[in-house]
């Protein structure tokens, strides 16, 4: 067994943190790239050569034509899946012996997006993206998911899905009066879809360790950010899968001991969609001017996103949790032309200063941002490509937030293709 050459890229913000395009230039590096947890919730855009491209599923290694894996903890949506692939392909991206997902992968049903839709439509609302995430982990937890291995036992299929979909009925009726679902029309379309995806059907928990064993460069990549995790993020309002570096070894069967290496993802500011408390969110055109300038509408959901100024208490949790020593920070060019930019540094809470994360959502929102001010630097950075040739006042913003997460920025992106990003030697 050779010694692992893993990395898994992951988020230290609410998601959204570019990570997409510092995965697309890790994945030409790699020989395999692996997706662990989330679904279709997510959105990676990835520009190459002018063309842009937004995957929800398949990882972005695939327009490099790597072994791409979409592992077992996953949640997947056939029929989103399906039709990715198909787009990938008529733009000419080979995807024969180049894509595999788990017979382990949970599927997401036409009642998970039912239900995700009728618990949004009343108590509490987290914002999601009503792809059917929550409901479809939750059923995996309770024992009541379909996995991708059950579409190809017909008749077990057919049974189990008559059960669920009877006790989702009741339910959907109870909550929103929905009209009932005809089970054997969904074994029909999802039977239908069993035969679209066989060809890419594989035991991922042995591919990917073999990968592994055999001393392949494995890139991991995350979705969502650690702040939305279902154990450490800003809970209730997160995502239902652990989406950082916790969720690796559970979401592909690759042991904790052969991940190598952790990089960490956060934007130069901060961002969030959905609901839930952001201590550092800016209101009114201080946030419209990042809105507009970074672009910031949700690849999946085209919702305006929410944002504001770095959050070091936030950001320091999420790198203990992932254990990161290095660091990319994307969209620095979108702070240009700022006269002061702001660095949270801790949170004055109930009249105390602290540093700590307040594991409780409503006590997080009340927390008070206490801001570093820096002075902001002018000009257009997307031409640089050494860190030293930055504008003065933007490389002492970069080396504070290296000495307060304790990190090394290794790359950093100024602006959206692959070749807009200095890389630190
Ligand atoms: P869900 O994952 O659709 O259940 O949504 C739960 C929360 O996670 C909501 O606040 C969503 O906006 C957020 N979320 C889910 N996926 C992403 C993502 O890829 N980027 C940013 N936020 C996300």
């Amino acid at each position: 067994m050779k010694a692992p050459r893993t990395i898994c890229v992951v988020g230290i913000q609410w998601g959204d943190e570019g990570k997409g395009k510092i995965v697309d230039l890790l994945a030409k590096k790699s020989e395999v790239v692996v997706r662990y947890q989330g679904g279709a919730n997510a959105g990676h855009t990835v520009v190459v050569g002018g063309e842009k491209f937004v995957l929800h599923l398949v990882p972005s290694g695939i327009l490099h034509r790597r072994t791409c894996v979409i592992a077992n903890g996953v949640v997947v949506d056939l029929a989103q899946l399906i039709r990715e692939v198909d787009e990938l392909r008529s733009r000419g991206v080979r995807i024969e012996g180049n894509l595999h997902l788990s017979d382990r992968s949970h599927v997401v049903m036409p009642y998970h997006k039912a239900l995700d839709a009728a618990y949004e439509g009343g108590g509490l609302r987290i914002g999601t993206t009503q792809r059917g995430i929550g409901p479809c982990y939750a059923d995996k937890a309770s024992r009541k998911g379909i996995r991708v291995s059950s579409l190809f036992s017909p008749a077990a299929f057919r049974e189990m899905l008559r059960a669920h979909v009877e006790e989702k009925n009741r339910v959907l009726a109870a909550l929103c009066g929905a009209k009932p679902m005809d089970p054997d029309v969904i074994a029909e379309e999802y039977l239908g879809y069993a035969e679209r995806i066989k060809e890419w059907v594989a035991d991922t928990v042995e591919l990917v360790n073999r990968a592994v064993d055999a001393g392949k460069r494995v890139l991991f990549e995350a979705a969502q950010g650690t702040l939305l995790d279902i154990d450490f993020g800003t809970y209730p309002y997160v995502t239902s899968s652990n989406s950082d570096a916790c969720g690796i070894s559970a979401g592909t069967g690759v042991p904790p001991g052969k991940i190598r290496s952790i990089l960490g993802v956060a934007k130069a500011y901060c961002t969030r969609v959905g609901e839930g408390p952001f201590p550092t969110e800016l209101a009114g055109p201080a946030a419209d001017r990042i809105r507009r300038t970074g672009g910031e509408y949700g690849a999946t959901t085209g919702r305006p996103r929410r944002c504001g100024w770095f959050d070091g208490v936030a950001s320091r949790y999420a790198v203990r949790v992932n254990g990161i020593r290095e660091l990319a920070v994307t969209k620095l060019d979108v702070l240009s032309d700022i006269d002061e930019v702001r660095f949270a540094t801790s949170y004055r809470l109930d009249g105390k200063k602290t540093e700590s994360m307040p594991p409780d959502a409503e006590a997080l929102a009340r927390c008070e941002p206490v801001y570093e001010t820096f002075r902001g630097w002018k000009g257009d950075l997307s031409r640089i490509r050494s860190f030293d040739d930055l504008p003065r006042e933007a490389k002492i913003y970069l080396k504070f937030v290296e000495r307060y997460l304790n990190v090394r920025i290794s790359m950093v992106s100024v602006g959206r293709d692959r070749e807009k990003t200095i890389v630190r030697g």
